[in-house]
C-alpha cells in the first residue's frame, strides 16, 4: 500500500533534481543564462541530451529557441570539433532571435549554430486556420543549413502553443520536416503535459509510423523514433 502511494510526487522531484544536477556539466560551461517557465524542463533537457551524447546526433534541428539552444550548442562543442556537427534553430520572434545571436556570439557559438527566422504566417499543414513557421523561410534556411544531410534530432518546443486558441499550433512540425528525418533520427516533443500536446502526438501517431514514448510527469516530454525506412517511405506504403 505504502509503495504505490508514494510513487508520484518523489518519483519527479528526484528525477528533476538529479536532472538538474547532470545538467550543471553545460550549465557552468557558460555564463548565466535566463531561466524562467519557457525553458524546458531539466528532465527534457537531460533527454534530449542524452540523445545527442548516446547516439552521436550531428544534424539538430530545434524549433522554438531559448536556453535550450545555447545548452545544446555547449554541449555539441564539448563533443564535436568546430564544423562537426550542424545545430539549426528556427524562432520566429524577432526579439529571441536577437539575444540569441548575441549570446551565442557572446559564447563564441556563433559559428556553431544557425539561426533560422521564421516568422508566423499561414500554413497549408495547420489546424484550425493557426499559423506557423513561413514555409519558404524555413525550408531555405533549411536547405542552406543543413546543406542535404538528414536531420537526426528534432526538438519541437514551439511556435508557443499556450493559450486556448493555439493549443495545436505544433501540430505541423513532423508532417512538413519527416522528409528531412533521417531513419532512427529522434523527435523530441515539449509540454506533452498539456492536453494540446497530447492531442498533436495523437494525430502524429495516426497519420505517421512514429510511436511515442511519453514522459510528462519526470520530464514534460515525449520522445518517438523515425522507422528505418524513413516516414516519407514508410508514409507511402
Ligand atoms: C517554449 S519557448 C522555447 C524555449 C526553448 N526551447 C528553451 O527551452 O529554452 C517558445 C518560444 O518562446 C520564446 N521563448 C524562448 N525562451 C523563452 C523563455 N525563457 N520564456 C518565455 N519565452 C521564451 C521564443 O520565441 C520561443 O520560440
Amino acid at each position: 500500500m505504502m509503495a504505490t502511494e508514494t510513487t508520484d510526487p518523489p518519483q519527479r522531484s528526484f528525477a528533476e533534481s538529479t536532472a538538474a544536477s547532470a545538467l550543471l556539466a553545460l550549465i557552468t560551461d557558460g555564463p548565466y543564462l535566463p531561466w524562467g517557465a519557457g525553458v524546458m524542463r531539466p528532465g527534457g533537457l537531460v533527454a534530449v541530451c542524452n540523445d545527442v551524447v548516446l547516439h552521436g546526433r550531428r544534424a539538430v534541428v530545434e524549433l522554438g529557441g531559448g536556453t535550450s539552444t545555447v545548452l545544446l550548442a555547449r554541449l555539441l562543442r564539448q563533443r564535436w570539433p568546430a564544423g562537426g556537427a550542424r545545430h539549426i534553430v528556427v524562432e520566429h520572434d524577432l526579439t529571441w532571435a536577437s539575444w540569441l545571436t548575441e549570446q551565442l556570439a557572446r559564447e563564441g557559438l556563433d559559428d556553431r549554430v544557425s539561426l533560422v527566422h521564421a516568422p508566423l504566417t499561414p500554413h497549408p499543414l495547420a489546424v484550425a486556420g493557426l499559423d506557423w513557421y513561413d514555409e519558404d523561410r524555413l525550408q531555405a534556411g533549411l536547405d542552406e543549413a543543413l546543406a542535404g544531410e538528414a536531420v537526426d534530432l528534432l526538438v519541437v518546443d514551439g511556435p508557443p502553443a499556450d493559450t486556448a486558441a493555439r493549443v495545436l499550433a505544433r501540430f505541423p512540425a513532423l508532417p512538413a520536416l519527416s522528409s528531412r528525418l533521417a531513419p532512427g533520427a529522434t523527435v523530441v516533443l515539449d509540454d506533452v503535459e498539456r492536453p494540446g500536446e497530447t492531442e498533436v502526438l495523437r494525430r502524429w501517431e495516426s497519420e505517421l509510423p512514429v510511436r511515442f514514448e511519453r514522459r510528462e510527469k519526470a520530464a514534460g516530454i515525449a520522445l518517438g523514433t523515425v522507422p528505418a525506412e524513413g516516414l516519407t517511405a514508410a508514409a507511402t506504403t
